[in-house]
């Protein structure tokens, strides 16, 4: 535990030159509970050049055995479960059941895309000329898909093991070689996850892992010229790394205001029972959480009573004692989040419960009445707040929902399934849940954002996709 966790690069755990360590604090204590190297740039420059390397022999490596790799990989990591999860309980403060989910979840993740990779990336077209006007059947063309070399893989801290190895294996089957950066909160999990990846005997030099401070390093990777493609969960760091990126394919999740819209002939239960799930669970820091609930002022007050009483219901405490409601990730999270809570306090919101912290730990909280004006009802506080707008029509709520500069997921609770793919079709959102929470899994569906939400669609087959480009040969008949 005082050690400093090494970085991976070339098939074996190093220490930096730097002699600078990166510590990560205990959500729940506050206090260091792992370090990890303060990577330097030369190490960079290092990762990449064997990254290049590594890539061209694994380009040629037959893709059954690329897939049998990945397979192995999965069961090293279902079989190190227990430890990678307690790594997430005291990095993260996931809810110790949440976190050996999060592990087993990100193992079939794995298998799932080795056999899809095998799918997809096993058929390509073949096409003739003479389909087009003017051609005669003369020419043959025969296309592929083939990989873009290196890529560059940045999780979250929310899920640094899960939405890690969504962008390492689609990367890897597809051909590529695989840059990790992991988040410091989260780092000592990752590390873990790629010891499992290093166990299966995948080739030295094709994965890495790189940690160290975004001020040192996080530009210096993401305009590497020996990255040949980026994959990027997380905040608006998105955005500047969007306008700092070369001519390269980004793929990007950027975070949400996920709305849940709620109709007079909605199961109110069924609502409350997701409004709960999805706005609370893992307190509130999901992408995909439901973070605005808009619902119809003549089932509103009901609503909420449902909402009420199951949020008392919640425990809250340690992750170790797998609590519904854990410290949040960091004190500038806590922070962050209740400083909108101040600002709704402010502007008049309704606290259905008293508003209560314990340095990182912050109680659930349901404010009704929510209007317009306050900030949450319009930016994403990643915590366990949860505001409530009265709208007195679907097209007040589809506005809320489409006025918000995010769009990755949203849901409608209403019996009547034609309204609900009406209300479907004009939310400018990724994906629309009916009758449940937003989620992004289960993780071969497609998962997108929209607008600030990010660029590109996830999902295992289109990330493979993603990390692949056309290649066509053209046989010219004489
Ligand atoms: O916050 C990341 C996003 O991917 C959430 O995933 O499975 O909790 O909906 P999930």
């Amino acid at each position: 535990r005082d050690g400093v966790f090494k970085y991976y690069s070339d098939g074996m755990w190093k220490t930096s030159s730097s002699g600078k360590s990166v510590p990560i604090i205990n959500p729940t204590t506050r206090k260091t509970y792992f370090k990890v190297q303060a990577c330097t740039q030369e190490e960079v420059n290092k990762v990449m050049d064997t990254a290049k390397i590594a890539q061209k022999s694994w380009a040629r490596t037959p893709l059954w055995k690329r897939a049998e790799l990945l397979h192995k990989a999965a069961a090293v990591l279902k079989e190190h479960k227990a430890p990678i999860a307690e790594c997430l309980v005291k990095e993260i403060a996931k809810p110790a059941k949440d976190a050996v989910t999060e592990v087993v979840r990100s193992g079939d993740l794995v298998s799932y895309c080795a056999e899809e990779g095998v799918r997809i990336l096993g058929e390509g077209k073949f096409l003739v000329s003479d389909s087009f006007p003017g051609n005669e059947r003369t020419k043959y063309c025969l296309t592929s898909k083939i990989p873009l070399g290196v890529v560059l893989a940045i999780p979250p801290f929310n899920y640094p093991v899960n939405l890690a190895v969504s962008k390492i294996a689609p990367a890897l089957i597809a051909g590529n070689s695989l840059v990790l950066k992991p988040p410091t909160q989260g780092a000592v999990a990752a590390l873990h996850m790629v010891h499992c990846f290093h166990l299966a005997g995948f080739p030295k030099g094709l994965i890495s892992c790189v940690t160290g401070k975004g001020s040192e390093i996080g530009d210096f990777l993401t305009m590497h010229p020996g990255v040949n493609c980026i994959s990027f969960t997380g905040g608006d760091t998105g955005i500047a790394i969007s306008k700092k990126a070369g001519m390269i394919p980004l793929q990007m999740e950027l975070g949400g205001k996920d709305a849940c819209i709620i109709l007079e002939d909605a199961d109110l239960d069924l609502a409350a029972v997701n409004i709960v799930k999805g706005g609370f669970s893992y307190s509130g820091q999901r992408c995909t959480a439901v973070k605005v609930v808009l619902v119809m002022e003549s089932v509103a007050d009901a609503l909420v009573e449902k909402v009420k009483a199951k949020v008392a219901k919640l425990t809250v405490g340690s992750p170790e004692d797998d609590c519904d409601i854990t410290p949040v990730v960091t004190e500038s999270s806590a922070n962050f989040i209740e400083g909108l809570v101040m600002d709704a306090k402010q502007k008049g919101a309704t606290f259905c419960q008293e508003y209560k912290r314990e340095g990182n730990l912050i109680w659930p909280l349901l404010l009704d009445h929510v209007r317009p004006d306050m900030r949450i009802a319009w930016e994403e506080p990643f915590g366990p707040v949860l505001p409530v707008i009265r709208i007195s029509s679907v097209e007040e709520g589809i506005h809320h929902c489409n006025a918000s500069n995010f769009g990755l997921q949203g849901c409608i609770f209403t019996r009547d399934i034609n309204k609900a793919i009406l209300i479907s079709d004009a939310m400018e959102t990724g994906t629309v849940q009916i009758n449940s929470a937003p989620a992004r899994g289960p993780d071969h569906f497609p998962f997108q954002g929209l607008k600030d939400s990010g660029i590109g669609s996830q999902g295992i087959t289109n990330s493979i996709n993603m990390m692949t480009k056309i290649k066509s040969t053209v046989i010219n008949l004489p």
